[in-house]
This record gives C-alpha cells, structure tokens and sequence, in this order.
C-alpha cells in the first residue's frame, strides 16, 4: 500500500482523497476542521485509509511533529498532492525528503500563478520528483467561469496519472488571461 499525503484534502481536493483512499492507499490528509473530514469519511468506501493530520500548516513545528508520526504510523510518504497558501510546503518537502526515499510532489498552483518563478524559487530536492498541476478557469459560449470542486479534483486526478509525460499540468484553461 502507497502512503500518500494531501495537503488541503478536505476542500476541493476531496475527491482526490477518495480516489486515493478506495484505491487502497493510506491516505494522510491535512485540515483544521473535524467535520470536514467526518464528511469525506462518509463517502468513501475505505474510510479507515483516510488518515487526519488536524495542524494549522502554518504552525512549523506541530506540523513537522505530527507528519513524522503519520510516517512512523503509516511508512514513507510516497506522493503527496499540496494546495498549500504559504511557506509550509517547505517544510512539508523537508520531513518527507528526509525518509531518504524517491517520491513526487503534486505542487496545485492556482490560474494567476506564474509555474517558472515558483520552480526557479523552490527547492526541490533530489529524490523529489515535481510537478505543477494549474488550476484554470472554462469558457463556456461567451463568458468565463471557475471550475467546480469536482472539476478541479478529476483535472488534478488526471493529471497525477499522466505524471510522466508533462512537468504542467493545466485543469481546464488559463488563456486567454483576461477571461
Ligand atoms: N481556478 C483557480 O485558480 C482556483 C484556485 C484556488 C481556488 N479556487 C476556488 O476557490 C475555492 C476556495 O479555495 P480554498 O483555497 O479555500 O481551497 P479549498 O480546497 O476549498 O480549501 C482549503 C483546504 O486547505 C485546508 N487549509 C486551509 N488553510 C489551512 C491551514 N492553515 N492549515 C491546515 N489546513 C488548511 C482546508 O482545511 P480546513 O478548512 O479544515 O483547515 C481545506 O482542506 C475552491 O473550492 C476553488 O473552487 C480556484
């Protein structure tokens, strides 16, 4: 079994979580809100995969602590899928890098986010494999909307499963920008 770790997994990652979770996969989830959880439990049919890791990621410390135990629980994180709003990610890169293992990072960057300065600002360690998955909008007849939760999670989906071919992976589109 494959230990994942979705940073944010109760929002509109949550389907990822499932997918993972019914999969068989141990699947660690970071969020502050047990009924949030609670909820993706209920549909998912291997609810006792679903790991909750409940840490403000931007608190450094209790975060770090509390990855290393669901790694002593669970094994080597393997893959992890991060929609992180600041510096944790760093952090988050420095526990799961330290198990000494290859593993990849599913880095979600939103429409407006330039994917080559966050590369060339990253570090990104060796046994690291990267990749970005871009959140992006639809144009439907003449106007522009945002995706759905389950849009974004079954383009993040895709795009994990096609993690060989590109380093960018767009969920619907970003051009033209002014849309
Ligand atoms: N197209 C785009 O570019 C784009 C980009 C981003 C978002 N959006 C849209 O905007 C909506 C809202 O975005 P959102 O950023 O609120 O994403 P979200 O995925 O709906 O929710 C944020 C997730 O991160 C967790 N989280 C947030 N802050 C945290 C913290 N400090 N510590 C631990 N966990 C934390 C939340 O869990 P807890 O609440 O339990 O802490 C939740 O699981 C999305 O549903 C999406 O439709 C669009």
């Amino acid at each position: 079994m494959k230990h994942v770790l979705v940073v944010g997994g109760t929002g509109m990652l949550a389907d990822v979580v499932s997918w993972y979770a019914n999969q068989s996969n141990y699947v660690s989830v970071i969020a502050r809100e047990e009924e949030k959880v609670k909820r993706i439990k209920h549909s998912t049919k291997q609810q006792k995969h679903i790991y909750p890791i409940y840490v403000n990621y931007r608190q450094i410390q209790k975060l770090e602590e509390q990855l290393k135990t669901a790694i002593l629980m669970l094994g080597p994180i393997q893959q992890v899928v991060a929609w992180v709003r600041s510096d944790a990610k760093e952090s988050i890169i420095k526990v799961v890098t330290d198990q000494l293992s290859d593993w990849q990072l599913f880095h979600i960057i939103n429409s407006s986010a330039d994917s080559e300065r966050i590369k060339d600002y990253l570090y990104v360690p060796a046994n690291c494999q990267y990749r970005q998955i871009q959140l992006g909008f639809k144009v439907v007849s003449n106007y522009s909307r945002w995706l759905t939760n389950q849009e974004i999670s079954q383009g993040v989906i895709e795009g994990i499963q096609q993690e060989r071919n590109t380093m960018l992976h767009i969920v619907g589109q970003v051009e033209p920008s002014d849309k």
